[in-house]
């Protein structure tokens, strides 16, 4: 199975991504951890990523494909794949269709602005593992601690309320257009995000069934 998951900052789309990898057992391919691992790591691309992300702009088109090429090439997406974060703009989705890899279906995840600023507010992110977290929504049993992993949980720079806003604009302008194009192509399917997580995923396991 080849999906996309689609929404804005904030809608869930990694959150519900290590649901569907656990239960169909498909690599989870998200360029927003692949940026953030590579600032920690201080390489190249993970300098130039920073620029970009603190300000809470995209990436330019050519270095996130290249980076999603390889990723894909990889020898475990031929049997699918969760792109999680990709594409983001009409021109990496043109991209994405000429590497030859046919999508099954690309999940739209539907939440309002002012959801968006609750979530991205109060979440909290592993250092070690990357699991996600919410102060209210989705508490760690233990105060600052991963209960995946038992590592140390952090805010992430992008989540300050400037940088919010400035991610909001750039999806309504740049990623949002994708649900037209996606739904012209008769893959597009919208998913409540705005009930419990279980619940969401519930909405996604149903859509996903039907079709293996
Ligand atoms: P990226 O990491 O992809 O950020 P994003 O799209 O802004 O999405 P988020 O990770 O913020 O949110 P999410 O939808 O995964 O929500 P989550 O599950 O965490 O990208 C970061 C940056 O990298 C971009 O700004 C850009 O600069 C760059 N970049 C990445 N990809 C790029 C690309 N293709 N091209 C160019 N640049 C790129 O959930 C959020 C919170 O809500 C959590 O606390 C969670 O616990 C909670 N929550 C989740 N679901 C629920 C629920 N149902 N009810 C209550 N709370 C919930
Ligand atoms: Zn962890």
């Amino acid at each position: 199975m080849r999906l996309v998951l689609l929404g804005p900052p904030g809608a869930g789309k990694g959150t519900q991504a290590a649901r569907i990898e656990a239960a169909y057992n498909l690599p989870h391919i998200a360029t927003g951890d692949i940026f953030r691992r590579a600032i920690n790591n201080k390489t190249a691309l993970g300098v130039k990523a920073k620029e970009y992300i603190d300000q809470g702009k995209l990436v330019p088109d050519e270095i996130v494909v290249g980076i999603v090429e390889e990723r894909l090439n990889n020898g475990d997406c031929q049997d699918g794949f969760i792109l999680d974060g990709f594409p983001r703009t009409i021109e990496q989705a043109e991209a994405l269709s000429a590497l030859d890899f046919d999508l099954d279906v690309v999940l739209n995840i539907q939440v309002s602005e002012e959801e968006v600023i609750n979530r991205l507010s109060g979440r909290r992110v592993c250092q070690e593992c990357g699991a996600t977290f919410h102060l209210e929504y989705n508490p760690p049993s233990e105060a600052r601690i991963c209960d995946e992993c038992g590592g140390d949980l952090y805010q992430r720079d992008d989540d300050t309320p400037a940088t919010i806003k400035e991610r909001l604009d750039v999806y309504n302008n740049q990623t949002a257009p994708l649900i037209k194009y996606y739904q012209e192509r008769d893959l597009l399917t919208s998913i409540n995000g705005e009930q419990s997580l279980d619940n969401v995923f519930a909405d996604i396991s149903e859509v996903l069934e039907e079709l293996s």
